[in-house]
C-alpha cells in the first residue's frame, strides 16, 4: 500500500504553485517598499516559548500544537505561528541594540492540528510581519496601509478590513469584569467551550462562531466603552492616519482574536468568498510581550496572512501561468540535435523553452506542445534542416505558420518571444 500524506497537510503543484509564487513575489516586493527585511527562524522552538507568548488558555496551546519531546527529553513544538519565534530571534540577537523600529517579515509554514476543512490546513502558510521596538500608532497605521495596498496588489477587491482596540493592561481588567458578569447571566446558552472560556478567557465567547454564544453575547458590555484615555488616543490617531491614507476599513468592537498577547489595535482582513474560514490576515499590536520573553519593554505590532487562503481567492490569471514560450517540435537525429542547441541556448537566454526528451511522432509532439499551453512551436524536420529555414507556428492563432530561416534563428527567437 502506498504511504500518504499526513491529513490536512497539502502538496502545491503546477498549476498551483504559480500562484504562491506570484502572491510571495508580490508580497517581498510590497514588503521591501515598506522597509521590511526577511528573517528566518526555525519551524521549532521550546513549547514554552508558545506557552508564554500565545498563552496557556488558547485553543492554539491547549489543543493544537505538535508537541513532542526530542531525544534529549527537550519539549518542542511545530511552530504554530510565526510571532512567538520572530520575537524569540530579536531578544535573543540583541537587534534591539540597534536604533528601531525594526521591520521583519517572514513566509512560511506553520502548525496547528486542527479540523481540516475548506481553507483551513493542519501544515499552512504564512506571510507574516512584524515591527519591533515602536509603540506609536504610526507603525500600527502604516502597517494597516502596507496590508491593504499588499491585497490591492494581489488584485482582491472583495476583502474588508476590521480593526478594534483591546485596550490595556489598565483598562481591560474592568471590561473583562463587566463581560464576564454579563455572560454569567446566560451562561446556559453558551456553547461548552465558551462555558469553560467564562471564568479564564471570557473575551473570546465574543469570536465564538456557535449561533447560541452568539444570542448570549448580543448586548454585551463593548470594550469601546471602557477604553482608558491613553488606548482611545491611541485608536483615534491610527483611524485618522488610515484616513489620510484612503485605506477603507470597519470598526468591529466584538473583534478578538485567537491569542493572547494583544493589546490596544487589533485588526482582521475577511474575505468575502471564502466561506466560514474567511480571515485572509489577523494582526495588531502586542506590547509588553518582548519584555515577557526576556527583552527590554518595547512595543511591537503585526500581522500574519495565510496564503492558502490569499491563493483560493486569486481567479486564474495568465499573470501566474507557467506555460512555454516556445516549444521545438523535432524529427530525426539531426534536427534533434539543432534543436537540441537551440533550446538550451534561449533557456541561458532567460526563456521558458521545451522540447520533447524522446524521438516522438510529429503528432505526439504537437500534442504535448498544446498540452503545456506552449505559445508557438517551432518545426524542424530533415528537409527544413536541408533548406535551413524551420516553421514556426502560432498556437493560438488558429496554427497560423511562417517560415523562420535557420541561420540566426536564435537571434530572431529571443526579439520574437
Ligand atoms: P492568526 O489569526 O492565528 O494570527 O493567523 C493569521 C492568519 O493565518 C489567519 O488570518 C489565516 O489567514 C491564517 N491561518 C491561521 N490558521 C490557519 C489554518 N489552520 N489553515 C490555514 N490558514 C490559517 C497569528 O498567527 C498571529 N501570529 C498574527 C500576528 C503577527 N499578530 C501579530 N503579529
Amino acid at each position: 500500500m502506498s504511504v500518504q500524506a499526513v491529513r490536512g497537510m497539502k502538496d502545491v503543484m503546477a498549476p498551483e504553485v504559480g500562484k504562491w509564487q506570484f502572491i510571495e513575489a508580490t508580497a517581498r516586493r510590497v514588503f521591501d517598499c515598506f522597509g521590511f527585511d526577511e528573517i528566518k527562524t526555525p519551524v521549532l522552538e521550546k513549547t514554552e516559548l508558545f506557552v508564554r507568548s500565545i498563552g496557556e488558555t488558547t485553543d492554539i496551546v491547549e489543543k493544537e500544537m505538535y508537541t513532542f519531546a526530542d531525544r534529549g527529553g527537550d519539549m518542542l513544538s511545530l511552530r504554530p505561528e510565526a510571532t512567538a519565534g520572530v520575537l524569540r530571534a530579536y531578544v535573543e540577537n540583541k537587534l534591539h541594540a540597534q536604533p528601531g523600529p525594526h521591520r521583519l517579515f517572514t513566509i512560511g509554514p506553520m502548525f496547528r492540528r486542527e479540523r481540516p476543512q475548506k481553507g483551513r490546513l493542519r501544515q499552512f502558510h504564512q506571510l507574516n510581519c512584524e515591527v519591533l521596538g515602536d509603540e506609536g500608532p504610526l507603525v500600527d497605521a502604516e502597517l494597516l496601509v502596507m496590508l491593504d495596498h499588499l491585497l490591492k496588489e494581489l488584485g482582491l477587491r472583495n476583502v474588508e478590513i476590521v480593526l478594534n482596540s483591546l485596550g490595556c493592561p489598565e483598562c481591560r481588567p474592568a471590561f473583562r469584569q463587566a463581560l464576564s458578569a454579563f455572560l454569567r447571566g446566560r451562561a446556559g446558552e453558551l456553547c461548552p467551550d465558551c462555558q469553560r472560556r467564562l471564568e479564564r478567557n471570557p473575551l473570546r465567547v465574543l469570536d465564538c462562531k456557535a449561533e447560541g454564544c452568539r444570542q448570549a453575547a448580543q448586548g454585551a458590555p463593548s470594550i469601546a466603552e471602557h477604553l482608558c484615555p491613553a488606548c482611545a488616543d491611541h485608536l483615534a490617531q491610527v483611524r485618522g492616519m488610515l484616513a489620510a491614507a484612503g485605506v477603507q476599513y470597519k470598526i468591529d468592537p466584538k473583534l478578538v482574536r485567537g491569542l493572547d498577547y494583544y493589546v490596544r489595535t487589533t485588526f482582521e482582513a475577511l474575505a468575502g468568498d471564502l466561506g466560514a474560514q474567511n480571515a485572509v490576515a489577523g494582526g495588531g499590536r502586542y506590547d509588553g510581550l518582548i519584555q515577557a520573553l526576556g527583552g527590554p519593554a518595547e512595543g511591537g505590532v503585526g500581522f500574519g496572512c495565510g496564503l492558502e487562503r490569499l491563493a483560493l481567492l486569486l481567479a486564474d490569471d495568465p499573470r501566474w501561468r507557467r506555460e512555454p514560450a516556445l516549444f521545438v517540435a523535432a524529427l530525426g537525429a539531426g534536427p534533434r540535435a539543432w534543436a537540441f542547441e537551440l533550446t538550451q541556448r534561449l533557456r541561458r537566454a532567460g526563456l521558458r523553452v521545451e522540447m520533447m526528451s524522446q524521438d516522438k511522432s510529429l503528432k505526439a509532439q504537437m500534442r504535448r506542445a498544446d498540452k503545456l499551453g506552449a505559445r508557438r512551436a517551432l518545426i524542424v524536420g530533415e528537409q527544413e534542416l536541408a533548406d535551413g529555414v524551420a516553421q514556426l507556428k502560432d498556437m493560438a492563432a488558429a496554427g497560423r505558420q511562417e517560415p523562420l530561416p535557420l541561420d540566426g534563428a536564435f537571434e530572431a527567437l529571443r526579439k520574437l518571444i
